[in-house]
C-alpha cells in the first residue's frame, strides 16, 4: 500500500495559547485547501495542547515535541505518555537535534522513547541528521545509521512500519541551507535500507521518511517529490497558517 504523505509542524518555543488558538481558528477557515490524501500535524508546546485538541481542524492531528519514557515518577518537569494520550496526541517528536544538541539528551534515551511511544498507542517520530563537522567528514551515513539502528532498537518490526523517521540535517535546520532534494533522497533511501535490515522489508515499505530543514513552501515540494521522501517536518515556516496552507497545497 503506498504510503501517505504527511506534513507535520514543528512550533518549537513558540506560540502562547492564545495564539495557538488564533492559528486554528485560521486554519479552521482554510480546511478546503487541505487534501484528504495527505496526513497532517502541528506539534506546539504542551501548554497549547489542550486548547488545540478542542479547536485544531479534525484533519490536522496533535503532535507533542518530547516525552519521557516512564509510566510516572519523581522527573520533575517531565510529560509522561500516557499524559498525552490523554490530551488526544497523536505523534510524538524524539531525539530532534535540539533535544540531543542543547539538551544533551543521551542516545540511549532514545529507544525507550520510541518503545513506549509507541506501546502507548502513539507514532514516534524518531529524529535523526547530522551537523555540519559530521557532513564535511564524510560521515552522514554512518550518523543517521547509528541513530536509526539505536532509535529503532527496542520496537518490533510492525510498530517500526508504522512508525515515522525525520531526516532532519543539523546544519539546515533554522539556516536557509538545504542539501539538494537529489542528495536527501539519497540519504532517507539508505535510512529505509537500514529499517529493511533491522526489521525487514514489510517494515521499511510502511516507515515513512520525512526531510526537515528549512522547508518552505517553495521548496517542499522538490523534496517531496522524491520516491523515498514521505512528507516534511517544518520548523519555521509552520507557525504562520497561510504558509502552512501553502505547503500543504504543494507536499
Ligand atoms: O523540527 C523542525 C526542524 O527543526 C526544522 O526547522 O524548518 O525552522 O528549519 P526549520
Amino acid at each position: 500500500m503506498a504510503r501517505r504523505k504527511l506534513l507535520m509542524g514543528n512550533w518549537k518555543m513558540y506560540k502562547t495559547v492564545a495564539q495557538a488558538r488564533a492559528f486554528a481558528e485560521e486554519l479552521g477557515r482554510q480546511t478546503s485547501r487541505l487534501s484528504p490524501a495527505v496526513d497532517y500535524a502541528v506539534c506546539p508546546p504542551f501548554t497549547a495542547l489542550h486548547a488545540l485538541r478542542v479547536i485544531l481542524p479534525s484533519c490536522v492531528k496533535l503532535g507533542a515535541q518530547n516525552v519521557h519514557f516512564a509510566e510516572e515518577g519523581a522527573y520533575t518537569g517531565e510529560i509522561a505518555p500516557g499524559m498525552l494520550t490523554e490530551l488526544g496526541v497523536q505523534y510524538v517528536l524524539v531525539g530532534h537535534s535540539e533535544r540531543r544538541n542543547v539538551f544533551h539528551e543521551p542516545d540511549a534515551w532514545m529507544r525507550q522513547k520510541v518503545a513506549a511511544v509507541a506501546a502507548h498507542g502513539m507514532t514516534p517520530v524518531l529524529c535523526v541528521g547530522e551537523d555540519l563537522a559530521e557532513r564535511e567528514a564524510g560521515r552522514t551515513l554512518a550518523v543517521v545509521e547509528a541513530q536509526t539502528v539505536s532509535g529503532i532498537a527496542d520496537v518490533r518490526a510492525e510498530q517500526a512500519s508504522q512508525m515515522v523517521i525525520a531526516y532532519e540535517p543539523v546544519w539546515a535546520i533554522g539556516t536557509g541551507r538545504t542539501p539538494t532534494p537529489a542528495d536527501a533522497q539519497e540519504v532517507i533511501a539508505y535510512i529505509r535500507q537500514v529499517v529493511a535490515r533491522e526489521k525487514g522489508e514489510a517494515a521499511a515499505a510502511g516507515v515513512r521518511i520525512l526531510y526537515g530543514g528549512s522547508v518552505k513552501p517553495d521548496n517542499i515540494a522538490g523534496f517531496t517529490s522524491q520516491p523515498d521522501i514521505d512528507g516534511a517536518l517544518v520548523g519555521g515556516a509552520s507557525l504562520d497558517p497561510s504558509s502552512f496552507v501553502a505547503m500543504a497545497e504543494a507536499v
